[in-house]
């Protein structure tokens, strides 16, 4: 039976890991995988989660099944924190959600309940995107389609080819927006610009499928969260899947949210008894213990300052080696205007230099990053940055 299929190539963001662990250089960069990084290069357990996890460890008395439908408790808290407290569409219960694996699990049974809604849905794409939203949507057997979003000439967000492309989309289409933190460019859309793209949702009828795996990295907790909130307060169908793996580092405990929000109470529940039965026909369940640690913090009044302190940690930490970088760049004698890696948001930073110049930084220099140019921003660090630096500017 197996013979059938050949070997596949490296996944293009995970296979960084395995060539820069064989990489014997011992100056090498990881720039590659989207994880949290400290000064010294360890990605390590957040203060809030290690306190959750005592917690946890003293009160969970029964490891018995959960439901499809997750850790209630963490549903209600992560969809306070995305869509705001009060939120009119959840109290209008019109909210249906489950805990996923992770943020990949949510787009994926979110994608599944799209083709049974309609099997043959469009879902149109930034390009560029995240390299694994093709593989997590389109194996779901949906037709997938992209709008123009970056230009690396520029290195800026091309909006008006955006909007003239938004605007002949069909209504019932599908439109995947990053809530925050765009990855690979880190070029987010402005507050204006997410009222553009209501008012074409509004205008043309499709339906946003909203991915936030990012929320406090760009600007604060609540700025993040702008765009989803203005899209959910204004129209009455919206998708949403959100990943905790970045901002409670919780990458391997894979927790992660899928919400929709549908037009009133009997669809919402039509909707959920769906998505969990399209879980249920997956992986039957989501595992318990990273929503429960998310539950724990979100509700714990002391926990949930201190995770915030910690976010808010991270963000600047980022935001500082966006502009050490820039002034390196610069002291080390690049022409190019690298000024935009400041203005991009999150954890990556797309270079805007050719796949030539990755694949030389790669191999004459043993920097790891996405063939794209996207670079892993919280990777750099003030022991690596004059090397990162003086490399680049051998490469342009
Ligand atoms: C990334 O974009 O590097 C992360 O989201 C990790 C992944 O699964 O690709």
């Amino acid at each position: 039976m197996f013979e059938v299929l050949p070997q596949l190539p490296a996944d293009p963001i995970l296979g960084l890991s395995t060539a820069f662990k064989a990489d014997p250089n011992p100056l090498k960069i990881d720039l590659g995988v989207g994880v949290y990084k400290d000064e010294e290069g360890r990605t390590p357990i957040l203060n809030s989660i290690a306190k959750a996890q005592q917690i946890l460890l003293e009160t969970e008395d029964s490891k018995t099944y959960i439901t499809p439908q997750g850790v209630q408790g963490y549903i209600d808290g992560l969809t306070e924190l995305l869509l705001g407290k009060g939120n009119k569409a959840v109290l209008a219960n019109r909210v249906a959600g489950v805990q996923a694996p992770g943020g990949c699990g949510a787009l994926r049974i979110l994608s599944e309940l799209i083709k049974r809604c309609k099997s043959d849905t469009t879902v149109w794409v930034s390009d560029p995107t995240w390299a694994n939203h093709i593989p997590l949507i389109g194996n779901a057997g949906l037709k997938i389609e992209t709008y123009p979003y970056f230009d690396k000439a520029q290195a800026s967000i091309k909006f008006d080819a955006m909007v003239a492309c938004l605007q002949k989309v069909k209504a019932g289409d599908v439109v995947l927006l990053h809530g925050c933190c765009h990855n690979p460019t880190g070029a987010d859309l402005t507050k204006d610009q997410w009222n553009t793209v209501l008012e074409l949702a509004q205008k043309t009828g499709f339906i946003p499928f909203i991915d936030v795996a990012y929320l406090g990295f760009g600007d604060s907790l609540e700025d993040d969260a702008y765009g989803t909130r203005l899209l959910v307060n204004n129209l009455p169908e919206v998708i949403i899947a959100a990943s905790c793996s970045k901002n409670f580092g919780l990458y391997r405990e894979r927790v992660g949210l899928a919400l929709m929000v549908t037009e009133n109470t009997t669809t919402r529940n039509a909707i959920q008894t769906q998505i969990q039965s399209i879980a249920r026909a997956i992986y039957s369940m989501p595992p318990s213990y990273g929503g429960a640690l998310v539950d724990i913090v979100l509700r714990e009044p002391d926990l949930r300052a201190e995770w915030m302190a910690e976010v808010e940690m991270m963000r600047s930490r980022m935001q500082d080696l966006r502009s050490l970088l820039v002034t390196k760049l610069k002291e080390y004698g690049a022409q190019q205007d690298f000024e935009f890696i400041k203005q991009q948001k999150g954890m990556f930073s797309y270079l805007c230099i050719s796949p030539e110049q990755v694949l030389a930084m790669r191999e004459k220099h043993s920097v790891y990053f996405v063939d794209s140019s996207r670079v892993n921003i919280a990777g750099i660090s003030l022991k690596n940055v004059d090397s990162l630096a003086k490399s680049l500017v051998s490469v342009l």
